[in-house]
């Protein structure tokens, strides 16, 4: 039995724990304002609101629901555009008609959802938070200026916010009906007496991002293990210098992290890479891993960091290196039955040099045509220790450069080293023509890639030009 409220009402249903959220709400509960697009995530018009106790306060982050098992609602608020309504229009909904911003409407009870995530978030508000929060919405209709200028209505009214909690300002200014403000200790409740199923099928799912787009017609049925919630596989932790991860951490949770924050300068920049706000709020690392795509984000991310994963199969335990995770294209170092559990990295120090990149066709909420991090530990300012570098959609799986890596021990950076790199690079690499390039430019922008890392990482040098040789 899964158990949660949906808008105001509580639910206890023993329907599939593998079907999606949205095919519930609108076949089962017919709460039909949440529209289906697309199916795979990127439209964004089954977006809906989940609210879940962290550390015993009531959070929301938005989901595409076309993606979302109803299994990972247990214990959890789900939102639907019919839960924001008041008896009239709400204030998110007026500043939407005032503006224009909708005009056949499909898209707009996702938009508003989304955008009332962003009012209902105890973060500072600002104008480009609310943007960012409408990031994995689609319009055909309305061009979008409309939009920001209801955002922007919106975000003014939030930033009066002061000190008054998100929830209780939202409800005081007709965003929300004020049942949210029970909401927190009926989640309390609920958790105290719902018995939980644990299911125990031998296929895993984690968020759900890549399987539901892959197999959402045959998934519904199989025998499913949900691994999303499961408080063992939670938590971003220091331990000296290792930083340890359990497998079901998000993008969004990286995102947050006080530990990825204090070690990645530059991680907003590389988050804001990686697909929509709502996918991040439900894609989880070790689905990253295991998806096995030769182009995923993370995968190169935490390549270039020469991170382990520990494995666990019952009672048995293993540790392998993420690089030795992958064996041919799709196929993983990895037993029937058995999960990732953890990942463990070392944290740069203040002194190592790490940067990611990343070329789609286009910017945001797009898979790369070609993505690369490097991580440099340095002997002095311009003398490399040691190095790795990673490389995605240049080969059947993604990879860690083991021999650029090498050859970069102990050199001086220079341009002409960087040239020397850039041949070697394509020695090691083997990609194909496809639907995100050819071959030809596969491999040029690599090169480029490369180049970027160093011109970035060594501001100091004259490396510009290496770019245009
Ligand atoms: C619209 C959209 C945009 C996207 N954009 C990007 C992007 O920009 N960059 C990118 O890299 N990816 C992107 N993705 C892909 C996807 O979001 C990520 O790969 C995500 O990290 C997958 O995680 P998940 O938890 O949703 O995986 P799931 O779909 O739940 O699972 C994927 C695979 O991992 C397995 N698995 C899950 N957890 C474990 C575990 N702990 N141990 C062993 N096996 C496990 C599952 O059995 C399954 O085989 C996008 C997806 C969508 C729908
Ligand atoms: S229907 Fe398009 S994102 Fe869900
Ligand atoms: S108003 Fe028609 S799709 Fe947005």
């Amino acid at each position: 039995m899964v158990q949660f409220i949906l808008n105001e009402q509580e639910i206890k249903t023993n329907v599939s724990p593998g079907l999606t959220m949205l095919d519930f709400i609108r076949y089962n509960r017919h709460l039909t304002g949440t529209k289906i697009g697309c199916r795979e995530g990127d439209c964004g018009a089954c977006t809906i609101l989940v609210g879940e106790l962290k550390n015993g306060r009531l959070s929301y982050s938005s989901a595409t629901s076309c993606l979302m098992p109803i299994a990972n609602a247990h214990g959890k608020h789900i939102v639907t555009i019919e839960g924001i309504n008041l008896d009239t229009l709400n204030a998110v909904q007026q500043a939407f008609a005032e503006e224009g911003a909708t005009q056949c409407g499909f898209c707009t009870p996702g938009f508003i959802v989304s955008l009332t995530g962003f009012c209902i978030n105890e973060a500072t508000p600002s104008y480009d938070k609310a943007i960012d929060a409408m990031n994995g919405n689609i319009c055909r209709c309305t061009g979008y200026k409309s939009i920001e200028r209801a955002a922007a209505t919106v975000s003014n009214t939030m930033q009066q916010r002061n000190g008054t909690s998100a929830l209780q300002f939202a409800v005081d200014n007709r965003m929300i009906p004020a049942y949210f403000l029970g909401i927190e200790s009926r989640l309390a409740a609920l958790l105290n007496n719902a018995v939980k199923q644990e299911a125990t099928g031998k296929k895993y799912v984690g968020g759900g991002t890549d399987l539901y787009v892959q197999q959402h017609d045959t998934i519904v049925d199989e025998p499913l293990n949900f691994l999303y919630d499961k408080s063992e596989l939670k938590g971003i932790s220091r331990h000296g210098n290792t930083c340890v991860m359990g497998s079901a951490t998000t993008v969004t949770d990286i995102a947050e992290s006080k530990i990825f924050k204090d070690h990645f300068k530059e991680l907003p920049a590389y988050i804001k890479l990686v697909s929509s706000t709502q996918i991040r709020n439900m894609a989880t690392i070790a689905g990253n891993f295991t998806n096995a795509s030769p182009i995923g984000d993370f995968t190169i991310f935490f390549l270039a960091l020469d991170a382990r994963i520990s494995m666990v199969n019952g009672e048995t335990k293993r540790e392998i290196f993420l690089k030795d995770f992958y064996k041919g294209y799709k196929s993983l170092d990895k037993q029937p039955g058995e999960i990732i559990e953890k990942i463990m990295f070392e944290l740069p120090s203040a002194t190592d040099l790490f940067n990611f990149e990343k070329v789609c066709k286009r910017t945001n909420l797009d898979i790369a045509s070609v993505n690369s991090a490097v991580c440099l530990k340095m002997q002095d300012e311009n003398t490399i220790a040691t190095a790795s570098l990673s490389a995605g959609g240049v080969g059947p799986v993604p990879m860690y450069l083991a021999k650029s890596s090498a050859f970069l021990l102990g050199k001086r950076v220079t341009a002409a080293l960087i040239h020397e790199l850039t041949d070697i690079v394509q020695s090691e690499i083997s990609p194909i023509s496809d639907a995100r390039g050819t071959e030809a430019y596969k491999r040029l922008l690599l090169s480029q890639l490369i180049k970027a890392h160093f011109i970035k990482l060594f501001p100091a040098l004259p490396l510009e030009h290496v770019m245009y040789v």
